[in-house]
């Protein structure tokens, strides 16, 4: 009997609580596998009083006889790997057990961090925002050609391979005005590769065959949101991997055939970290409310997030990229009390209105909305407010895909599974 691989992923510009979300349901499976992404990504759990934030680690952790992989399409930063590690000892888990990585997974330099910093201070006003972890140089160097991964830490020439690599990057910051000082970063990134090779590394595809025609149940995990995947997303302003479902297949080695259930992920409202457009994007006092209410702050960086209302073309998109084939609305709780709630329908676009995301959605796109009835307090105890209700009907009749799943609060208990009403669908 061999089982499918579920896949969970951003269905916005990534925070959409997918680490929350992972972690309640992760009790359903026997392996939690980050497909892509880095530490750029901060996966935020709340349970019993505490709060966890994960880089690199799989949302899955913290659950007691399931296994946590870090597939090949992560790219991975020793340091702050182990920074998570001793978060994560203290917090009374060891990862040991836990946890494997994929050989084919790439490592993050000091001076692919160095070389993100150069980049983006080059760029000026023009920036994309990043996260400034050395994601986009890392990517680039897989794609080059000339990365450096998990698999050659078992290699004698180890060394002598990170020195050619560190040259090359030597050449290039050399190129940018602004000198970077990595170095001071080297001793600390070759003594933390030193403790990464005690892990346990792993030919990830071979394993999670086997997992999987063993009837073990797997859940991949994605990092970011699909308006930020490098081919989907709202390029430039996008990260370097490929968020989408289809990531989970080159990021863990399985194939289409074997890919289950897609859930996406989505607030209900809008948020963004970074640089890039945002059509639905509030530059005023009720933007501002909702970066209060919803704590709006990155689990990264600690920027401040833009907010907006829900945009339902881009949600739409995200569905069909994706094949979405449930829905997770999260952050409900944040617009209790507001009387009315905007819903970006359609776009209008040199005068036509669309419900289609076009190839480019800077400045050229104008909102188009809806006002629907807002709701009250929300409580797991109680069924859902009817305003609340009817904003999901909503969702789902634009989306036709049910929504599964809705979180009142950012605790793992806060959570409340809902039947979808087949007729709006
Ligand atoms: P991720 O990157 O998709 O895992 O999301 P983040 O952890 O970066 O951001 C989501 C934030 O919202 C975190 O601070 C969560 O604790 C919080 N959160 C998740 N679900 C809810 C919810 O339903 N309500 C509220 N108020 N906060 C939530
Ligand atoms: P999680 O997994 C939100 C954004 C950055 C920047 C752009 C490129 O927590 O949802 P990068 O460092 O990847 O080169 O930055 O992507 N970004 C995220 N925004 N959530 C994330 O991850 C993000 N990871 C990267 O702010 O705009
Ligand atoms: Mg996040």
């Amino acid at each position: 009997m061999t089982t499918r691989v579920d896949v969970l992923l951003g269905a916005q510009w990534g925070d959409e609580g997918k680490g929350k979300v992972v972690d309640v349901i992760t009790p359903g499976y026997s392996v939690i596998a980050r497909f892509q992404g880095g530490p750029n990504a901060g996966h935020t759990l709340i349970f019993d009083g505490k709060k966890h934030v994960l880089h690199t680690i799989p949302s899955g952790i913290f659950r007691e006889g399931v296994m946590n992989l870090v597939g090949n399409g992560v790219v991975i930063d020793p340091v702050i790997f182990l920074r998570e590690v001793d978060a994560l000892a203290k917090a009374g888990v060891d990862v040991r057990d836990r946890l494997l990585i994929g050989r084919r997974a790439h490592l993050i330099l000091p001076t692919h961090r160095a070389l993100d910093a150069a980049s983006e201070a080059d760029q000026g006003k023009e920036k994309i925002g990043s996260t400034l972890k050395g994601i986009g140089p890392t990517y680039m160097d897989k794609t080059g050609r000339n990365g450096f991964r998990i698999g050659d830490l078992e290699r004698a020439d180890m060394k002598d391979r990170y020195q050619v690599l560190v040259r090359k990057h030597e050449r290039l910051l050399g190129l940018y005005n602004e000198a970077f000082d990595w170095k001071q970063h080297e001793a600390e990134w070759l003594d933390a590769l030193e403790r990464l090779k005690t892990y346990r590394f792993v030919d990830s595809e071979h394993w999670l065959d086997e997992q999987l025609n063993a009837g073990k149940k797997v859940l991949a995990e994605g990092a970011q949101g699909t308006l930020l995947d490098i081919d989907f997303g709202t390029y430039p302003f996008v990260t370097s991997s490929n968020t989408i479902s289809a990531g989970a297949c080159t990021g863990l080695g399985v194939a289409p055939s074997r890919i289950g259930r897609v859930i996406g992920i989505f607030k209900a409202y809008c948020t963004r970290v970074g640089s890039g457009p945002f059509p639905t994007e509030l530059l005023e006092e009720t933007g501002e409310q909702i970066r209060q209410a919803g704590r709006e702050f990155g689990s990264t960086t600690g920027r401040p997030r833009r907010c907006g209302w829900l945009d339902l073309p881009a949600l739409k998109y995200a569905v069909m990229i994706n094949g979405v084939s449930e829905l997770a609305m999260m952050k409900a709780d944040v617009l209790s009390g507001m009387e009315t709630i905007r819903v970006c329908t359609h776009y209008r676009v040199n005068g036509q209105l669309t419900d289609r995301l076009p190839y480019d959605i800077t400045g050229t796109v104008e909102p188009v909305y809806t006002t629907v009835p807002g709701w009250g307090e929300l409580s797991v105890n109680e069924a859902l407010p009817n305003g609340l209700e009817a904003y999901i009907r909503t969702i789902e009749a634009a989306t036709r895909v049910p929504v599964k799943l809705v979180s009142l609060g950012p605790d793992r208990a806060e959570t409340l599974m809902r039947e979808a009403a087949a007729a709006t669908l």
